[in-house]
């Protein structure tokens, strides 16, 4: 029979949530706030992960690209939630989470980033994205301490940023006062499995039982025990190395977030630091910076914006992308009844917050997995599908162990 766990448990499944990222804080919150009782196993300090290394771009529009239009779309709808979406963890946190709206700016340089940046325009428009294309004079305008050398520029009004530190910080907040519990420096070092269902989760010699095991440990999603080999979700770390400047608040060298060629992005916060990122390398665990990383992001950042040369640097660091081996999010349910997949959000992670929290929550609650989520399920990496899956009704089998 098929049941959904409300049915099941009466009023308060209980949940297990591995990782205290802004996957794990995000659905916890949403789980708790319908009654659930939820429980995050965090190994380190809660959102210090790759929800700390982040950028905080919003950006489905500004880094849509071709091939990937099932995705965008999912993009798209996490973006459109997300205003209400600060607006309610706001409230929940009592704290603000800077959520700036100037939008993002992409400039070329030269002929060939002009002829790339038009490519990307077209395909952008043709797709009905409200992409603006401008000179490098009217960009200049929005931004007048870009170089003199920028010959054209694509302006996105709806791509906008989160300073994503205060998010996990909020988040965490929220979930708490909704009477979820975080345990900080657990970590699960198994998912606990009988038969072709998870009873729960293992820290080191502790057991604990749970109704539901929801994997959202980012790029270390493979690496917990337990689970057959087919059902390990195909990510791994994607290197990435990025730091900050500090600019004078009194007179801000940027406002919009600015996408330089050579992928590099700078993005200005509100208490005056400059991000600049990122670098993309396969490089594992790898946590070092380099000369050639940091060289990197400050000489194609300072082409852009030649007056970054003044600046004080405040920081550098190094985070890991959880990379699916599409490089999009893996969600929803597996074939073992009780773990539901969080994890693989790759470089868009802070943007699918909303959409993550509210469909796998919905799917835990309902036993339904939502439409959105239903193309990102990690069946499509199986070679054989072992169940008929739609996007609209897709239940929950919870039989006895
Ligand atoms: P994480 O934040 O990595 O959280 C996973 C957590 O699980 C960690 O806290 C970890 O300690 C914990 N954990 C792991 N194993 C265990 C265990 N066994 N037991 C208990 N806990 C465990 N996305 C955007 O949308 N916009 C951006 O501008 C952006 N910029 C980025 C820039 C960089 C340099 C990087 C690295 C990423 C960027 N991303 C961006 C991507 C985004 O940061 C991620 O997709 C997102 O943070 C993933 O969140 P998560 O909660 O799934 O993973
Ligand atoms: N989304 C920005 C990054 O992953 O670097």
């Amino acid at each position: 029979m098929s049941i959904s766990l409300s049915k099941l448990n009466a009023s308060e499944p209980t949940v297990a949530i591995i990782g205290a990222g802004v996957s794990g804080l995000s659905i916890g919150w949403r789980l708790a706030q319908a009654g659930a009782q939820v429980e995050i196993f965090e190994r380190s300090d809660p959102g210090r992960g790759a929800s700390w290394a982040a950028a905080g771009m919003l950006a489905a529009r500004s880094e849509a690209e071709p091939g990937e239009e099932t995705l965008l779309q999912l993009n798209l709808k996490s973006q459109k939630m997300w205003p209400s979406f600060k607006d309610e963890v706001e409230a929940a946190a009592h704290m603000p989470i800077d959520y700036r709206d100037e939008g993002t700016l992409t400039v070329a340089l030269d002929q060939d980033d002009a002829e790339a940046l038009l490519f990307n325009y077209k395909f952008q428009s043709k797709l009905g994205l409200e992409v603006e294309w401008l000179s490098g004079r009217e960009a200049r305008k929005r931004e007048s301490f870009l170089s003199p050398n920028v010959t054209g520029a694509v302006y996105s009004s709806l791509d906008h940023q989160v300073e994503n530190r205060l998010l996990v910080d909020a988040l965490r907040i929220a979930f708490t006062a909704a009477g979820g519990m975080v345990h900080n420096y657990t970590e699960i070092t198994a998912i606990e499995i009988k038969g072709d269902t998870v009873t729960g989760v293992r820290c080191g010699e502790k057991y604990r039982e749970f109704d539901v095991v929801v994997l959202a440990a980012g790029a270390w999603s493979r690496t917990i025990k337990g689970l057959p080999k087919e059902l390990m979700p195909p990510v791994r770390p994607l290197k990435g190395q990025m730091l900050a400047l500090r600019m004078d608040l009194n007179e801000p060298l940027l406002r919009h977030v600015l996408w330089a060629p050579k992928g590099i992005y700078m993005v200005p916060r509100t208490d005056g630091r400059i991000l600049i990122g990122a670098t993309v390398e396969e490089k594992d665990f790898d946590a070092d910076l380099t000369a050639g990383g940091v060289l990197h992001l400050l000489r194609e950042s300072w082409e852009a914006l030649p007056g970054i040369e003044e600046l004080p640097i405040d920081e550098m660091w190094v985070g890991h992308r959880p990379t699916s081996r599409d490089d999009a999010p893996i969600l929803g349910p597996t074939d073992l009844k009780g773990l539901v997949m969080a994890t693989g959000h790759h470089r868009n992670g802070i943007l699918l917050t909303p959409v993550t929290a509210d469909a796998i929550s919905r799917y835990i609650i309902d036993g339904i997995v939502p439409a959105e989520i239903a193309p990102f399920g990690l069946d499509r990496f199986q070679k054989k599908q072992s169940h008929n899956k739609t996007a609209e009704n897709i239940e929950f089998q919870k039989g006895a162990a």
